[in-house]
């Protein structure tokens, strides 16, 4: 069988529409025919599967979220529906699948894998960048430069009116989007779930901080610490004194135009995964490091915990 599908899962990313091209394009290079799955493992499970041809992916190349959709299937966690969706792929005589996705995607696939010999590889896709075994998630450089225009616009308000502003990042349980954020950022204090803080140390500093001709603040909080972004602006009203504004930047951080390197990444992921499951790399994800590009295995990447890269914590607990 000479057929490859593609599917999109979880949160969407700006990186996925030129996943999508290159997949296309790439696949025919290689005599594969090329098929969507549309609206991720709903779509695998509802048949929506459609083949797909260079006209399908022309000019959407700068574009973000994902031209086929996604979503969070509970029901692929579910025998039953697993074996419809692989009826559906036998149909069309599909048995290798590329799944742009995150952990929780790669499970389910371990799953059909184990019990129906569907060949894939995952390409890892999430802003989160909270993924073991790997150091890049397609889609984080484009969140962080989203994030790094937001942070450079409200310095301009806060500066001229001397305010504390609490911005505050996407990352579920990880703190990487707000940390580089931050360091990137210049911001003033930067709060994240991985390290426990206690406000009242910042409190001397900040005051020195003001008197010495300090206006204004930005913290930079990730949405998975303890407290509400709410409680940090309080903070800085009741007891650093300075007038406080929050803003919380949600979903325009999954949004925007690809940048260069999420497309680059995007090009070098899809073809790396190509290559593998061409080359009998069945059940494995394309992770990246320094090392460069390597395939791991499911178990390695989906069953432990990510750890924030040490160096940038290191940098924190200097702030
Ligand atoms: O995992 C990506 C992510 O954007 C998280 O950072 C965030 O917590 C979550 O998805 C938001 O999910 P939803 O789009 O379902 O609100």
């Amino acid at each position: 069988m000479k057929n490859i599908a593609i599917l999109c899962s979880g949160g969407d990313v700006s990186g996925m529409n030129p996943a999508l091209k290159h997949f296309v394009e790439y696949s025919l290079q290689n005599g594969l025919t090329p098929y969507f799955v549309y609206d991720g493992f709903e779509g695998l499970i509802d048949n929506k599967i459609y083949k797909a041809a260079h006209q399908h992916v022309a000019g959407i190349i700068n574009r973000g979220g994902t031209i086929i959709g996604s979503a969070r299937s509970k029901r692929f966690m579910e025998r039953e529906f697993r074996e419809i969706a692989k009826n559906n792929l036998d149909a069309l005589r599909i048995n290798m699948l590329l799944v742009l996705g995150g952990d929780g995607s790669f499970r389910g696939m371990e799953l059909f894998y184990k019990e129906h010999g569907i060949r894939f590889c995952g390409i890892p896709s999430t802003i989160d960048n909270d993924i073991n075994g790997t150091q890049y998630c397609l889609g984080v450089d484009t969140a962080l430069n989203v994030i790094k225009d937001s942070i450079d616009n409200i310095r301009d308000t806060a500066a001229s009116f001397s305010r504390a502003f609490v911005i505050e990042t996407m990352g579920r349980n990880c703190g990487y989007l707000a940390l580089v954020s931050a360091l990137c950022s210049g911001a003033e204090l930067c709060l994240i779930p991985e390290i426990e803080y206690d406000l009242k140390e910042y409190e001397e500093s900040f005051k020195e901080q003001i008197r010495s001709g300090r206006k204004y603040f930005i913290a930079v909080v990730s949405e998975g610490i303890k407290e509400e972004s709410s409680e940090i602006a309080k903070w800085f009203e009741q007891k650093i004194g300075l007038e406080s504004r929050v803003t919380i930047l949600g979903h325009t951080q999954r949004g925007g135009n690809p940048t260069i390197y999420d497309r680059l990444m995007a090009y070098k992921f899809v073809t790396h995964a190509i290559d593998g499951l061409l080359d009998d790399k069945n059940e494995s994800v394309i992770c990246y490091s320094k090392k460069g590009f390597e395939y791991k295995s499911i178990d390695e990447v989906a069953n432990k915990k990510y750890e924030l890269d040490s160096e940038l914590l290191g940098y924190l607990k200097r702030f």
